[in-house]
């Protein structure tokens, strides 16, 4: 099959990127580098020795996507294209509603105008909401979210899910991510963040290799097991094979489809500090801080469904996670610059 990545070239983009053309698929890039690099999709080509077809735009133009369609003729559409950092969608509201739902209307419009039917959607755990006690499952209902990153996962996937009652042959796969973490096992494509890093692993690693001096974990006073709190940590390359399933899926489908991709193994904060301390024999400095407003206690997946369903479980250990994350970072200190 022909997919369309919109949003291709980022951290979870370009993995999956990688795990499709492995598999046989034929892969368009659409990204406006916003948060991402070109670089990584000359990875990807040099890391399979296959071609991708790389377009620079913004899945907000509904000109460039609907050209870039009727061209390109693709089975099916993978929607990676959006704003994800958390605390810049509380400063900056306005900026993530009209981004990331803008993206979600151009494509399903640009899919209805080329008659493209399938379409697979990067969610996130954090619909669930603190209402929902883990391990989350697919069928609880949606939760409150804590912040405007969390609210537009949360509008888009009802927004897909309203485009598939009015079009019965269209097909949507929702996958409701955990914590993705890790990268390639060659070390050639990984996490880039801009600035300084929200999520856990990749601070790790910047403390790691002397770009910050020490992590502050996040509360110790939880109740939980070390005190820190618990999370459903997922290999990257995992995440990206179950793409591969979700788009396979999808081909013989219709209507909608909500999938957890995690491992449903929580691990705490600490968890992630000691095993990467072992598997990588380097120290992690860090300290107990104060809680960080949002968190919540334990998330994790019940991982049944995509197993049913896609026939896909995640293989990778949380060692893997560790050893991946470091080899990507020790080899591109400054990422793709
Ligand atoms: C994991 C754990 C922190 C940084 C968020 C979004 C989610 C998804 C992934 C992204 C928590 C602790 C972290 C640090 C720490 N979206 N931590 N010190 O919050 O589970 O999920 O990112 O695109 O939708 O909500 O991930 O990696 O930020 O945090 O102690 O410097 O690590 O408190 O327990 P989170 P995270």
């Amino acid at each position: 099959m022909k997919i369309l990545l919109a949003g291709g070239a980022g951290y979870i983009g370009s993995h999956t990127a990688v795990a499709l053309l492995e598999a046989g698929h034929q892969v368009v890039v659409l990204d406006n580098y916003d948060n991402s690099s070109p670089e990584a999709i000359h990875r990807v080509e040099e890391l399979t020795g296959k071609k991708v077809s790389l377009y620079e735009g913004d899945a907000t133009d509904h000109k460039r996507v609907l050209d870039l369609m009727q061209r390109e003729q693709p089975d099916c559409v993978i929607h990676f294209a959006g704003l994800k950092a958390v605390g810049e969608s509380i400063e900056q509201p306005l900026r993530y509603y009209r981004n990331n739902i803008d993206t979600t209307l151009t494509l399903l419009e640009s899919m209805a105008e080329t008659g493209c039917k399938k379409i697979v959607f990067s969610s996130s755990a954090t619909v669930y909401g603190a209402e929902n006690a883990a391990p989350c499952h697919e069928l609880m209902p949606k939760g409150s979210c804590t912040n405007p990153y969390g609210w537009t996962k949360s509008m888009m996937e009802q927004i897909l899910q309203d485009a598939a009652v009015a079009d019965k042959d269209l097909s949507v796969v929702l996958l409701r991510y955990f914590n993705p973490i890790g990268a390639h096992e060659s070390g050639r494509i990984g996490e880039n963040p801009r600035g300084i890093p929200n999520n856990l692993m990749p601070y790790v690693t910047q403390v790691a290799v002397g770009k910050r001096e020490k992590l502050t974990v996040f509360g110790g006073d939880y109740d939980t097991p070390d005190g820190t709190c618990l999370r459903d940590y997922i290999h990257v390359m995992d995440l990206a094979e179950g793409h591969v399933k979700a788009v396979e899926f999808g081909a013989n489908h219709t209507g909608v489809d909500i999938i957890n991709l995690g491992t449903g193994q929580p691990y705490s904060v600490l968890d992630i500090v000691h095993t990467f301390q072992e598997v990588n024999g380097i120290k992690v400095n860090y300290e107990i801080g104060p809680r960080r407003s949002g968190d919540l206690p334990v998330v994790y997946a019940d991982a049944s469904k995509a197993q049913k369903v896609l026939g896909w479980q995640a293989k990778r250990t949380l060692a893997d996670m560790c050893r991946d994350s470091w080899n990507w970072q020790k080899n591109n200190p400054d990422g793709y610059e």
